[in-house]
């Protein structure tokens, strides 16, 4: 995987120079979800979709007002926080929004200078510079707030050995389920709301030196009801990419702006989840209940004449639903979750790449549909 990130940032450098590498970022830290019951998400993403116990904080170790959970799978990790008291943040964050994403926390070699650049380019402080020690090491941390809620922590660890970070203690469980072959975030989207894009678009430029990757707008991805608008914003070494959702006028509700209702403004609408088999992979997943979306099996009858030969089983991918789509540079398959918890928020994509680069636009019309059948069960077309 190392391997591929570097042919990327080698050929992100030439074709993307004016990505503005002054807060290099070394990969995503951790994804921090605010949910109801912490104890009862970590078992869902332990069973589901085969993340491991690595750290717990709670009252055992001294936080008297909230819990996590920590847990992870090759190199993504999730934090799961509760609330154990009335009021605050975290509660306040899950009255808004139901569970979903809080913090997207990007790993740094200085998250002084992370802040200050960051800062002094217009980002505002979610909080100032820290640094937090326990017997283990120190850990500095900072933080900006981006879109809706949503806030990029700064995470510099290189002088931290334990299991997470100071507060956290190991945990060790009995319950031990298998992992399912997910690798690392390929990327994260954001949905923000009408006539926003751009100026986020610009706040990953300008604050972050971002570029923007691919861009297409609502005459590429419509159907009768959704439309949306989409820019890819990248990092300058290319291991960090948010695309960003903006809803776009159609004749019914898009699912942009069903999210943006539910989850009462912007957020994290995906977290797209890198797998080398992508077959073994979903046939796991789907073995341990999680949901995803159905194409129509017609969605394969012309794929092949779509995007050429493939390597896979056609059989085996139209059994398991999993979508493909091809541009100049190789093809990439993909599939996507039902939302995760109560509300029609967040979701999962399952991706493989096989020297795409792209985000499966191709794709972009069989998926929508199958969001508003479930918009249609849902009443909120
Ligand atoms: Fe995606």
């Amino acid at each position: 995987m190392d391997t591929t990130f570097d042919t990327t940032s080698l050929k992100l450098k030439k074709e993307y120079p004016d990505a503005e590498d002054f807060l290099p970022l070394n990969g995503t830290d951790y994804v921090e979800l605010y949910v109801g019951n912490a104890k009862q998400a970590a078992h869902f993403y332990k069973t589901a979709f085969g993340f491991q116990s690595v750290a717990y904080a709670g009252l055992e170790t001294g936080i008297k007002d909230r819990v996590s959970y920590v847990l992870q799978q090759d190199k993504i990790r999730l934090v799961l926080t509760s609330p154990l008291s009335p009021g605050g943040e975290v509660n306040h964050h899950l009255d808004n929004h139901g569970d979903g994403v809080k913090n997207v926390a990007l790993w740094v070699d200085d998250a002084t200078k992370s802040w200050q650049e960051t800062t002094k380019r217009g980002a505002e402080s979610a909080f100032e510079p820290k640094t937090i020690n326990d017997q283990n090491g120190k850990v500095v941390m900072s933080g900006i707030k981006t879109y809706g809620d949503t806030v990029h922590i700064f995470i510099e660890r290189s002088e931290y050995d334990g299991p997470f970070m100071p507060g956290y203690k190991e945990w060790k469980s009995e319950y031990n389920p298998a992992p399912a072959g997910l690798k690392y975030i390929d990327h994260m989207v954001g949905n923000v709301g009408w006539g926003e894009m751009n100026k986020w678009v610009e706040f990953y430029a300008k604050v972050m030196g971002f570029a923007q990757l691919i861009s297409f707008d609502d005459k590429d991805i419509s159907t009768d009801y959704t439309a949306l608008m989409s820019k890819v914003m990248t990092n300058g070494n290319g291991r960090i990419k948010f695309p960003i959702n903006e809803p776009a006028e159609g004749k019914k509700k898009s699912q942009i702006e069903e999210y943006l209702d539910f989850y009462r403004g912007p957020g994290v609408q995906h977290i797209a989840v890198a797998t080398d088999n992508i077959i073994e992979t979903v046939n796991q997943l789907r073995d341990r209940g999680v949901e995803f979306l159905h194409v129509p099996t017609t969605y394969y009858d012309d794929l092949i004449d779509r995007v050429g030969p493939i390597d896979e089983d056609l059989s085996e991918l139209k059994k398991l639903g999993i979508l493909i789509d091809r541009d100049d540079e190789g093809y990439l398959l993909q599939l996507f979750t039902k939302p995760v918890a109560d509300r029609p928020t967040l979701f999962f994509e399952i991706i493989q790449r096989k020297g795409a680069r792209s985000f499966g636009k191709g794709n972009f019309k069989a998926l929508f549909e199958a969001i508003e059948r479930e918009q249609e069960l849902r009443g909120t077309l």
